[in-house]
């Protein structure tokens, strides 16, 4: 027989939104949205343009003012706390378009990410030896100049940069845009190693079956709001969610889908 075993108390997700509320100016975006995101866990957001995604995770990110609800980090309430205090936690964000510094070379590109590591060098360098083990085709690339790198290798450059302080938990905006289908799958490949790495990975995509298929919870968004929770096996698998989204359908399509019920 099996010894009793305490259950153990199960840990708070690495980050929760609650109710989350935002915009910009005084037009709401985000209209109470519930999210948690577990630790080492790859959880999806996907959903029609202009649904929010991009909103919901620079709030998560702490880049973009709460009007209500809150953000917790293991528990805490951090719904107030920028987002340099956020990353100090271990929450870093990828911003979409693959943002790397074009007249600088990769190894400039990653020490800027090392930056809140301080003045000490050695971090810096451990750092970045750490990473070229994750991403090799950066470490043959040292003192090229990020600018004359293909998309799919500034996205991995991108990537890596916001690894550079060791982060717990990674946000990303739509790392798939723009690329050939040949990086898509690439970057993919990469976000799912990291996955099983341990890292937690929070994606924003437009490629809704693809990161479905690699992630193992999602969420999917229109008009401000979830619409939809589940695996990524059982969102891929839903009638509702295959039929309106992930098509290429188009927005107002998606609409009329969503408002029949
Ligand atoms: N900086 C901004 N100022 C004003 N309105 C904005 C700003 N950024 C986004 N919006 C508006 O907020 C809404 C949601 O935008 P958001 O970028 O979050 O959508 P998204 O789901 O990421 O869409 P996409 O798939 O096209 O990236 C849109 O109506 C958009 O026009
Ligand atoms: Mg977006």
């Amino acid at each position: 027989m099996q010894p009793d075993i305490p259950a153990a108390p199960s840990a708070p997700p690495v980050l929760e939104l609650q109710q989350l509320r935002t915009g910009y100016g005084d037009v709401p975006v985000v209209q109470g949205v519930d999210m948690r995101f577990a630790a080492g866990r790859m959880t999806a957001i996907i959903g029609s343009n202009g649904a929010g995604k991009s909103t919901v995770i620079k709030a998560a990110a702490g880049l973009l003012k709460v009007w209500s609800g809150r953000v917790l980090a293991a528990g805490a309430d951090i719904t107030r706390e920028p987002g340099h205090r956020r990353l100090a936690r271990g929450i870093a964000y990828v911003p979409q378009g693959r943002i790397v510094l074009p007249e600088m070379t990769v190894r400039e590109n990653l020490e800027l990410g090392g930056y809140p590591l301080g003045s000490d060098r050695r971090r810096v360098k451990a750092a970045i030896e750490r990473l070229v083990v994750l991403f090799p085709v950066l470490g043959d690339r040292m003192a090229q100049l990020a600018g004359n790198m293909s998309g799919g290798e500034q996205q991995m450059l991108a990537i890596a940069r916001a690894l550079m302080t060791d982060p717990a938990t990674v946000i990303l905006d739509e790392p798939s845009l723009g690329l050939s289908p040949k990086f898509v799958d690439i970057v993919f490949t990469k976000l799912q190693e990291l996955s099983a790495a341990g890292l937690t990975v929070i994606v924003v995509e437009q490629k809704a079956s693809k990161i479905l298929e690699i992630a193992q919870h999602g969420y999917v968004m229109h008009t401000g709001r979830v619409l939809f929770e589940g695996s990524g096996a059982d969102l891929l698998a839903d009638e509702q969610v295959k039929r309106v989204f992930l098509g290429e359908m188009p927005d107002a399509l998606a609409a009329s889908a969503t408002a029949e019920g």
